[in-house]
């Protein structure tokens, strides 16, 4: 069962033995050859040519009754010294080796309860060495698996849910139309149509975002304009904030670096950015502005809108994470605009970040680095 702890606690435990009886060898052999020469020292002093014929080699003749009684009670403590000394050793040893195989068999038990399928567990080792650094990169591990296993569950519900919509849409149409109690006119095929747009536009931003995941979608880096860019976009964008009322600028702060990006990424990142600003936006206007510094091109797409709660602002880069389903659906969104956003900034080794304030508005800031090697 425990063979770990039965092996290092052995194997500490011969080693600690095996010294010290090689330590008490070499003192015994010490205390002799010590006591020897004493008493030949001595017997030469006294006995004169008697001891010298001995040649400094000790007979046990020549010792008398207390010398030997004094060896013996030597040799005695010696071996009691070292009996403790074992004993000691066996105990520190076997405490030593749980020390070690403990916190092992504790981990060893999490990983078995992560393998079964239970994410929450965690492992409290409070130790700052090794044991204690495996036992927190285990449980951050856990936290991700965690984390990314809540992601694929919504991951998968939000695409059954996206599609069941529209099909039950276009079902019950089609069946109506079948039986006689729809007229197929050009309103009515028009708004089947814009529901096989939305299924349309939902399944190419899933290819995309897969592709894009597993770095299969390559983007084609060339030096772009992102001044000209962004006044395309606006001037694309203008009919959609003037149907709401709204005003849509583009100011270009300073006269801005050349950078090397992938084109089509680029307006689909600040497209989006743009339309949720409109859609999420009920008076008064959206800014886009670009300015740079040393590194980055920054583009900050800036509205009055209804902005988004603090609890969820962590989420909105999450796939189909929407703060009010009801709105979004209305205005045609799919919930994986920001996901795709996020990612294709990432490809371009940028980033983008949110700032909010409900009721107030929003500002989106995309950084876009010089240097994408
Ligand atoms: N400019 C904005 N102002 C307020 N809320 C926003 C803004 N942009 C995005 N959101 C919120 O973030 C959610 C996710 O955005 P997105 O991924 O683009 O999906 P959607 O298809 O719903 O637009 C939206 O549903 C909305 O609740
Ligand atoms: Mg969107």
């Amino acid at each position: 069962m425990h063979k770990l702890l039965i092996r290092v606690t052995l194997t500490v435990f011969i080693t600690t033995g095996a010294i010290l009886l090689a330590l008490i060898i070499v003192v015994n052999h010490e205390i002799a050859q010590i006591f020897a020469s004493y008493l030949t020292m001595s017997e030469m002093m006294h006995g004169g040519m008697h001891g010298m014929m001995n040649h400094g080699m000790l007979q046990p003749a020549s010792m008398g009754l207390p010398e030997q009684e004094f060896l013996r009670s030597l040799k005695h403590s010696l071996f009691f010294v070292g009996s403790i000394m074992l004993g000691l050793g066996a105990i520190i040893s076997y405490y030593l080796a749980r020390s070690i195989t403990g916190p092992m068999l504790t981990l060893n038990k999490a990983v078995k309860s992560v393998a079964a399928g239970n994410l929450d567990t965690n492992v409290i080792i409070q130790r700052k060495d090794e044991l204690g650094q495996l036992a927190a990169a285990f449980n951050e591990m856990t936290k991700k698996l965690k984390s990314t296993t809540v992601l694929r569950q919504r991951f998968f519900a939000g695409i059954a849910h996206e599609l069941r919509t529209p099909l039950t849409i276009l079902k019950a149409n089609l069946e109506g139309i079948a039986d006689g109690v729809i007229t197929p006119d050009k309103e009515q095929m028009d708004s089947l149509s814009e529901e096989v747009d939305r299924l349309t536009k939902l399944v190419e931003e899933l290819r995309d975002l897969s592709f894009l995941e597993a770095g299969q979608l390559k983007p084609e880096f060339q030096e772009i304009d992102i001044g000209s860019i962004l006044y395309q976009i606006v001037q694309k964008s203008q009919p959609l904030a003037v149907d709401k009322n709204l005003s849509l600028t583009c100011t270009i702060k300073t006269q801005l670096a050349p950078i090397k990006a992938d084109i089509t990424m680029v307006q689909q990142i600040i497209y989006n950015l743009i339309i949720n600003a409109i859609r999420y936006t009920n008076t008064g206007s959206i800014q886009v502005i670009a300015t740079q510094n040393s590194t980055s091109t920054i583009i900050e797409v800036i509205d009055t809108g209804i902005g988004i709660d603090q609890e969820d602002l962590p989420y909105i880069f999450d796939y189909f994470y929407r703060v009010d389903l009801s709105r979004t659906k209305q205005s045609g969104g799919t919930g994986l605009g920001l996901a795709l956003v996020q990612q294709m900034a990432l490809t371009h080794k940028g980033k983008i970040s949110v700032q909010s304030e409900l009721d107030k508005g929003s500002i989106f800031r995309l950084t876009l680095p010089f240097n994408i090697h």
